[in-house]
Parts: C-alpha cells; sequence; structure tokens
C-alpha cells in the first residue's frame, strides 16, 4: 500500500511529475495522468501564454540536467480550463496547479483567479524560477516572501503550497520556516533545480544552452543531496501542519524512499520524468514497493520522518 496524503487530500501513491515536466499542454497532461503516478500538476503559469526563452534551452548531463525554459506556458486560463475538466472526470485525483507570476502584480492577479473559480485542487505558489532574465527567484529574497504571502493570504482561502529554491546554510532554513510557519500552508516542495549553474562542453568549448550565455537550472544526480538536506531541515523546522513535498534527483525507488525518510509525503519527478518519460512511475512504483518490502513494511507512514542519525 503506497497511499498517501497532504492536507485532507489522499493520493494512491507519493509520486508525481515536477512542474516543468510533461505537463505544458493536453496532451502532456493527459500522459501524465493516464501514467502510473499518484497526481499530476501543471506547468508553471504566468497570466499571459509566453514562448520562453531561445532555444536550445535543455540539455541532458551525464549526471543530470541543465534548463533554462523561461516559463513558457500556455497561460493561467488554459490550466485552470484543464483543472476544472479534470477534476470533474477524475474526482479522486486532486491536481495541482503551479503559477510563478513575473512580478507581485501578477502572482496576486493569479491567486484571484483560483481562488474565485470551482477549482478544488492544490495551488503551488513557485518562488523559486531561475530562469527570467532580470526576475531574481522570489524565495531567496526574504521581505518578498512574507509580503507575498501576506497580500495572498489577505484573501486566498484554498489549500496552498509554496515551491522553494535549495538553501545551503542552516540559518536560512531557520529564517525561511520562521516566515513560512505564519501562513496556513498546506505544504512545502523543496527543492527546484539548483539554480544558474554552468555546464563546459570540452569539444566544442561552448555553454550548452542558449539563454543567459549558458546559465541555467541544474537537475538530476547534482541535486539529490541537497534536496535530502532541504527535506530535512524543513522536516524538521515547519509546524506539523505544514507537509513536505520532496523534489530533486530521483530516479529508483530508493530515491523515493530517501526522500520519504527525510520527512517527505510526496515525491516529485524531474530530469528523470524528462528521459524516460510517464512509463518511469510503473517502475519507481514498483521499486518503491519493493523497498518497504526488504524492510518489512506495509506503508508510507512508517517511512516518513524515519531517517536515524548516528
Ligand atoms: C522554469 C524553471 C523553473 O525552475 C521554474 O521553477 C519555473 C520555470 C522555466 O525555465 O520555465
Amino acid at each position: 500500500n503506497l497511499a498517501t496524503h497532504l492536507g485532507d487530500f489522499q493520493f494512491a501513491n507519493p509520486l508525481m511529475n515536477a512542474s516543468g515536466v510533461y505537463c505544458y499542454d493536453q496532451l502532456q497532461l493527459d500522459a501524465m495522468a493516464a501514467s502510473d503516478a499518484g497526481t499530476l500538476t501543471t506547468k508553471s503559469a504566468t497570466m499571459a501564454s509566453r514562448l520562453g526563452n531561445p532555444e536550445p534551452r535543455y540539455a541532458h548531463l551525464a549526471l543530470g540536467s541543465i534548463n533554462s525554459m523561461g516559463l513558457p506556458n500556455l497561460g493561467l486560463p488554459y490550466y485552470l480550463d484543464y483543472a476544472l475538466d479534470f477534476q470533474n472526470t477524475h474526482p479522486t485525483k486532486p491536481i495541482f496547479m503551479s503559477i510563478a507570476g513575473l512580478s507581485h502584480a501578477d502572482n496576486i492577479a493569479m491567486a484571484h483567479m483560483i481562488n474565485d473559480n470551482e477549482f478544488n485542487g492544490l495551488t503551488e505558489l513557485n518562488l523559486s524560477c531561475p530562469n527570467v532574465p532580470g526576475k531574481p527567484q522570489v524565495a531567496y529574497d526574504l521581505e518578498a516572501t512574507a509580503t507575498l504571502l501576506d497580500d495572498i493570504f489577505s484573501f486566498f482561502s484554498k489549500p496552498m503550497g509554496v515551491k522553494l529554491p535549495p538553501y545551503f546554510d542552516l540559518a536560512q532554513f531557520d529564517e525561511m520556516a520562521a516566515i513560512l510557519n505564519r501562513y496556513p500552508l498546506i505544504y512545502v516542495n523543496s527543492i527546484n533545480s539548483l539554480g544558474n549553474g554552468l555546464w563546459v562542453n570540452p569539444d566544442s568549448d561552448t555553454v550548452a544552452i542558449k539563454p543567459k550565455g549558458g546559465f541555467g537550472g541544474i537537475g538530476g544526480d547534482y541535486a539529490k543531496p541537497i534536496a535530502l538536506a532541504n527535506v530535512r531541515a524543513f522536516a524538521q523546522r515547519l509546524k506539523p501542519e505544514i507537509q513536505i513535498i520532496g523534489t530533486g534527483g530521483v530516479k529508483s525507488g530508493r530515491d523515493v524512499y530517501d526522500l520519504l525518510l527525510c520527512g517527505a509525503s510526496l515525491v516529485q519527478v524531474g530530469t528523470a520524468l524528462y528521459e524516460e518519460g510517464p512509463e518511469i512511475f510503473t517502475r519507481l512504483n514498483a521499486e518503491l514497493d519493493q523497498e518497504l518490502t526488504k524492510k518489512g513494511l506495509t506503508e508510507l507512514d512508517s517511512v516518513i520522518g524515519q531517517l536515524k542519525t548516528l
């Protein structure tokens, strides 16, 4: 039994896509919905549709990926229409809708649109897109984060979580957790890609992607230890009402299990899903099940947060 929950939302298993992968349009979202993932999220939306950055903007690396997509998306109304249709046809699969406003005002306008709608799934406020030139990652600015959450929760009444970038100092976890604990968030999703990495091609002496002179978000194996640390650090600091989604470097059932141990209730897959496609969820569920069997466990509640220290 791989069932899990986030607040009152129930999921058949803890797996889903990380926003940005397999969720751009109806074709990709339908493929995710038909997979063995417990649920799915839509691509981070802005109010208006965007073409994103020039290509090539994603590259596969030996140990993961680098991307600077630049928020290509079909606009919030498209994803809201999809989600409203989805919740009618899949009443037992709560869908996530990700928003990543280009400004404070854009985020507020999108939160209003979601709040004033029949949408009954989860809203993910993405505070960590590293790829729009001139737009810093909101969650690296504590004051901007608090101001945005103050303004959103002055009216927003639906279940919401935030997507965070990786942090690397324990004082940063203390400060961000103290801010997040002030709001009725139902989850924190750690981590987004490692922002603004760079890769060098030894044959051509060039970068791997075109936007931003080659700088881009790093995912895959590179991200896993950082993801484990961020999930664990927030699990130790957030109030119990705020659960955690673990994201970063998942490509095996053991990787899923490790994020659960660190405190994640759900686990998202980015780079490995991009490389393997939605069939990956069949394999990951089977491998996670084997991991539980190996340990003599029958439910995820016996794993979540149970990491041992020395
Ligand atoms: C994009 C990348 C991200 O990591 C994110 O959180 C949102 C958008 C992008 O480049 O499209």
